[in-house]
């Protein structure tokens, strides 16, 4: 599986910021990623590739970019970004494509707004900001998002200020534990999350384990598609990133992990799924965090189980790269699947698939790998409207699916 998306942003902007040097084995080169490492790279850090997912960061104190930051399709790239810069005296304007342009970018400029970070712009990119002299902070992180709570804390890095973060749900918390391999001291207790006194970074060694929001889509495919079995290795297996694991078994799948071990603060280990009967459920507003990107594919696990599913709380959805959970519900619907947004909830009925539909994703990586893997469960083959978005998140999804024995072809 390719490195883990989440963790490889951090990563990168881990070592722009430490002193020293950094090497990262196992970097996801997808292009939200490229993004970051580009703008690391315009912000004063260096920042080289010498290997196949093998990248070397060489920290500096920022510095405004002589251009625009262009941070593409992703949301992490844009919100991790804005955080660390901020506590550097430097002027730096953020830019993204047109989905990006759409999200909220509010939840981020409010809390650093009230560190003292200035911004011209609105809610959205693009956005300039003037960083530097921050204050402390004591954020209500509403709705629990960890883009937003790593970018207080990175803010934080730039100051001796209180920084606290509290949160209604927990979030993910890879930046916390990659600022602990760093040497930073952060306390938290899953809810209410701290910097420490000690907030200089050095640079270290990182080892990106494998992504699970990215294997999902494997083990979705050995859970629907009959006689099945796909072993993943060395997939990151956080709790607050398992949730997609907990609902196959909660679904009755056939779920084994080998071999769980430590890895540098993160959860990692084998995961083996494989085919068997598996039936609808039910999903509450607090398990979405730990699987909010995996609601796509947990959909389409959905439309292949016995029973209904609905899953609760999925508001956070609408403001992903596209709105996942109106585009899920169409998406299905055309496929002759029985599901529909019900408020914030997604409702599934579960069967045979009919399939055979071309299905809009409005560029929306997520959206077009979920139904691709449907057409591994339908009768008739599921086509996508764009699958080049794909390389944002997957670069090798294709090859991954082929080589399980997926058919995946080409139109033009
Ligand atoms: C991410 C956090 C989540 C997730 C995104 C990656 C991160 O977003 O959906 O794909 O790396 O911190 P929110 O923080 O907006 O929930």
């Amino acid at each position: 599986m390719p490195g883990d998306k989440s963790v490889s942003h951090r990563a990168l902007i881990l070592g722009g910021l430490a002193e020293g040097e950094t090497v990262i084995s196992g970097l996801l080169e997808s292009e939200d990623v490229q993004a970051t490492a580009a703008a690391v790279r315009a912000l004063g850090p260096r920042v080289e590739r010498f290997g196949p997912g093998r990248w070397r960061v060489i920290g500096a104190p920022w510095r405004s970019p002589d251009a625009p930051i262009e941070c593409g399709n992703s949301g992490t790239a844009a919100r991790l970004l804005m955080g660390a810069a901020a506590g550097f005296d430097l002027t730096a304007t953020f830019v993204g494509d047109e989905s990006l342009s759409r999200r909220p970018m509010g939840r981020v400029r409010r809390p650093l707004e009230s560190m003292g970070v200035r911004f011209e712009g609105g809610d959205t990119l693009p956005l300039t900001m003037h960083g530097g002299g921050l204050r402390s902070i004591e954020h209500l992180n509403v709705p629990a998002s960890a883009q937003v709570k790593s970018a207080v804390l990175l803010a934080g890095l730039g100051s001796d200020a209180p920084v606290t973060v509290i949160e209604p749900l927990p979030s993910r918390n890879h930046s916390e534990i990659m600022l602990r391999h760093f040497g930073a001291e952060v306390e938290t207790d899953g809810r209410v999350t701290r910097l420490g006194a000690a907030r200089k970074l050095e640079g270290r060694l990182v080892s990106v384990p494998g992504d699970p929001s990215a294997a999902a889509f494997a083990w979705a495919a050995a859970a629907i598609v009959p006689g099945s079995e796909v072993r993943t290795e060395g997939v990151l297996l956080n709790p607050l990133r398992s949730g997609f694991i907990m609902a196959l078994q909660r679904m009755g799948a056939d779920v084994r992990l080998d071999n769980v071990r430590g890895s540098q603060g993160e959860t990692i280990g084998d995961v083996r799924v494989r085919f068997g009967p598996i039936f609808g459920a039910e999903f509450t507003p607090e398990e979405i965090p730990s699987m909010v990107d995996e609601i796509p594919i947990l959909a389409v696990v959905a439309a292949c189980a016995r029973g209904e599913t609905r899953i609760e709380g999925l508001d956070e959805l609408r403001h992903k790269e596209s709105d996942r959970l109106a585009l899920m519900a169409e998406g299905l619907s055309a496929c002759g699947v029985e599901a529909r947004a019900d408020g914030d909830a997604l409702v599934v009925r579960g069967g045979p698939v009919r399939g055979g539909a071309a299905v809009r994703t409005e560029g929306d990586h997520r959206i077009a790998m979920a139904h691709l893997v449907l057409g591994l469960g339908a009768a008739e083959p599921v086509e996508v409207d764009e699958a080049e978005m794909i390389a944002t998140s997957f670069p090798g999804f294709r090859e991954a699916m082929r080589g399980i024995g997926a058919g995946i072809e080409e139109l033009r």
